[in-house]
């Protein structure tokens, strides 16, 4: 079963592999209406489940859209809807939904749920962003940066603010695609250090950084979030702001990075927290590109599920 539920848990081939299907299946739509199907149809007679314990518009609106492009059909279900949200176990639900769909997507709260639905799901099951991870953004980031830039192997990419789930994906994709990773934040925020030695046990630079403008220096990409996460306690609010807002992504930030560097976001932002509205909207910003990729990775990440 070909699962995609984190990048380090995917060969290096079947990365890069997908990467290179992202760029043609997005260069094969050649300017097609949003609504017509692609050429290639690899999810023709196929049903997807796009379960959501989380709120999204990006991971909601781009696999309805994908599987719809390549010939398939999708139910987005929401977790509280279903009886997975009413005691009904997740191995039970997993195995019931194999009986009825040929793919399950799954944004939730545990990387325990989202195992388990693995585990326990006869079809593939994709990560569509846990407490721990968020993987299928940064596939879309990986494509952004390479069609701005070139490949980002070698590249410096700085992470500024939380040490959160989209950041520790960006830790597994530096191990697997080979680019170097500066984390700037406060240690209380500090992602877990099991992404750190696990990039660097792959030959990567990684490196702790508490001085913002040290960090970002030599920076080909710099890249922020949230302050607050969907899974954080709405009560730590103002503690993490207080924390986070000298790691703030401003002008004055970006002017120390390369002149070309990229700032990336995985939105949806709080403008002028983590990152003001002359950075988002400045002329390195690919927020949008970044927004619209997902549409084009999700739809190699699905068709490589699906290959045997
Ligand atoms: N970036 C992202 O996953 O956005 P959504 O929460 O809108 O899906
Ligand atoms: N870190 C954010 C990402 C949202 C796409 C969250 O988990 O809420």
């Amino acid at each position: 079963m070909k699962h995609f539920l984190d990048i380090n848990k995917t060969s290096v081939d079947d990365l890069r592999s997908m990467i290179d299907s992202a760029k043609a299946i997005k260069n094969a739509r050649n300017g097609r209406p949003k609504g017509a199907q692609d050429d290639d149809l690899p999810l023709k007679d196929h049903m997807v489940a796009l379960i959501f314990e989380k709120p999204s518009t990006r991971t909601r609106v781009s696999f309805d859209v994908g599987v719809r492009q390549m010939g398939g059909q999708t139910m987005v279900l929401s977790g509280s809807e279903m009886q997975l949200g009413h005691g009904e176990t997740v191995a039970d639900t997993a195995k019931v939904l194999s009986r009825y769909v040929d793919l399950i997507m799954i944004r939730t709260f545990e990387e325990a749920t989202l195992l388990e639905m693995a585990e326990n799901a006869t079809v593939p099951v994709i990560n569509g962003l846990t407490n721990r991870t968020h993987p299928c953004q940064i596939m879309a980031d990986i494509l952004t940066f390479e069609e701005k830039v070139g490949p980002i192997a070698g590249k410096k990419v700085v992470w500024s603010g939380d040490g959160n789930n989209v950041f520790a994906s960006f830790a597994h994709a530096a191990g697997q695609f080979g680019f170097d990773l500066t984390f700037t934040g406060p240690q209380t925020l500090d992602p877990e250090q099991v992404f750190i030695d696990e990039a660097r046990a792959k030959g990567v630079k990684v490196e702790i950084e508490r001085d913002p403008v040290k960090a970002v220096q030599g920076a080909d990409l710099v890249v922020t979030d949230t302050w607050v996460s969907m899974h954080d306690a709405p009560s730590a609010r103002e503690r993490r702001h207080n924390q986070l807002r000298p790691f703030q992504v401003n002008e004055e930030l970006m002017s120390h990075a390369n002149d070309d560097a990229l700032f990336m976001h995985c939105l949806p932002a709080h403008r002028n927290e983590e990152a003001t509205n002359a950075v988002m909207d400045g002329p390195n910003s690919v927020i949008f590109d970044e927004a619209e990729n997902r549409l084009h990775a999700q739809k190699a990440i699905m068709k490589w599920c699906l290959q045997n």
